[in-house]
């Protein structure tokens, strides 16, 4: 489905009130995204409350069968079982759906979308177009253009992921919990299985298929249809850690052939989305808090592996809720409307 050329879109966030949605908002302020009108949808519960936008202050309404008349694009971050229920709906309204769970992403009717890997996919949609798994982009957004250059043939990838990735209610309770911990208190865990102040623990999403869980697997098969290709051999340990928001990973990658540094530093240089913190001399590399808020993966620790002459290790951190969310949905919003938007923070 295309987008039919207008001068000003109306666009519902579906989900408008949670940690994604709320980044949605202010990146389609931010880059001044053609908004003629925009609906906040949220459950009941966030019935009335207010966002300010452009100067004014919009509601959030109650999202309904019938929420999606008159809707040009739908950005949807409210969990998987309201994709599956809200997105055909939308579809059917006229609108295009851009959907941030895990729905629709190894749908193969559906296009699976990094704008800085492979923003064609995006015309063969049916309607509905998936953002890639945050965990996926971040580590995505570098290694494409290094596998450009090299074929990639293995990745090795060891996360360290923020509160932020599972929603706004996971971030106030490592709030919550770091405050009851520093007062002497016990941490009372409700929305993680476990401790996340002052702790760290394997990622809590479903153990499945030899004993990877979810997020594991959506690493290694959203990485095979986004560079559309299985001959790259991906492996991955996902970890929760007590940082508020921006994921961190661990990637070793192992290429065709040896890889040149020079040539490794020159690519990331001038690779889109992707900025190099890497002073050996300070100690100075990626760190989460210097992520946050900002639109750059930031890559550093780049070194060969003395032991494997074709073997390179990359530290990266990438705000979890803007590129590994917000901002690629949005970001794939403007590819839909032939817009070219160069403005990063
Ligand atoms: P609400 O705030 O009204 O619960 P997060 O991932 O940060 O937890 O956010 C989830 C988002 O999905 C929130 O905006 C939340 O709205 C929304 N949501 C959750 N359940 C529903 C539902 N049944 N109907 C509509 N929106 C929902």
């Amino acid at each position: 489905m295309k987008l039919r050329k207008k001068k000003a879109y109306s666009v519902a966030i579906m989900g408008a009130t949670g940690a994604v949605g709320e980044e949605m908002l202010g990146i389609l302020e931010q880059r001044q995204f053609p908004v003629s009108k925009l609906v906040l949808l949220a459950s009941a519960r966030s019935v009335g409350k207010k966002y300010a936008y452009g100067g004014r202050e919009i509601e959030v309404r109650e999202l309904k069968e019938d929420s999606f008349e008159g809707i040009d694009i739908v950005l949807a971050s409210a969990g998987g079982s309201i994709s599956k229920r809200y997105a055909p709906l939308a579809v059917q309204a006229g609108a295009i759906v851009i959907d941030n769970t895990s729905a629709f992403r190894m749908d193969p009717e559906v296009p699976l979308v990094v704008p800085e890997i492979n923003p064609k996919d995006i015309k063969k949609n049916n309607g509905i177009i998936a953002n890639p798994n945050c965990s996926t982009i971040i580590m995505l957004v570098p290694l494409w253009p290094l596998h450009r250059a090299n074929k990639i043939k293995r990745v090795i990838v060891s996360t360290y992921q923020a509160a932020s990735g599972a929603g706004a209610k996971a971030m106030q309770e490592l709030e919550d919990q770091s405050r009851a911990v520093l007062a002497g208190q016990k941490a009372a865990p409700q929305v993680f299985p476990h401790q996340i102040a002052f702790n760290l623990f394997s990622h809590n999403s479903a153990i499945k298929d030899e004993g990877y869980n979810e997020e594991e697997l959506k690493m290694i098969k959203e990485t095979y249809k986004i560079f559309h290709t299985d001959k790259i051999k991906v492996t991955a340990t996902t970890v929760r850690v007590p940082v508020y928001r921006a994921h961190s990973e661990a990637i070793y990658v192992e290429f065709a052939k040896e890889p040149d540094l020079a040539e490794v530093r020159r690519i990331l240089e001038s690779a889109p989305g992707v900025r190099i913190v890497d002073d050996r001399e300070k100690n100075y590399f990626p760190m989460p808090i210097e992520a946050s808020g900002k639109d750059d993966v930031l890559v550093g620790r780049i070194r060969r592996d003395p032991t494997s002459p074709k073997g390179l290790w990359l530290f990266v951190a990438g705000d979890q809720l803007r590129k590994g969310a917000a901002l690629n949905a949005v970001q794939i919003a403007e590819i839909l409307c032939g817009r070219t938007v160069p403005v990063r923070v």
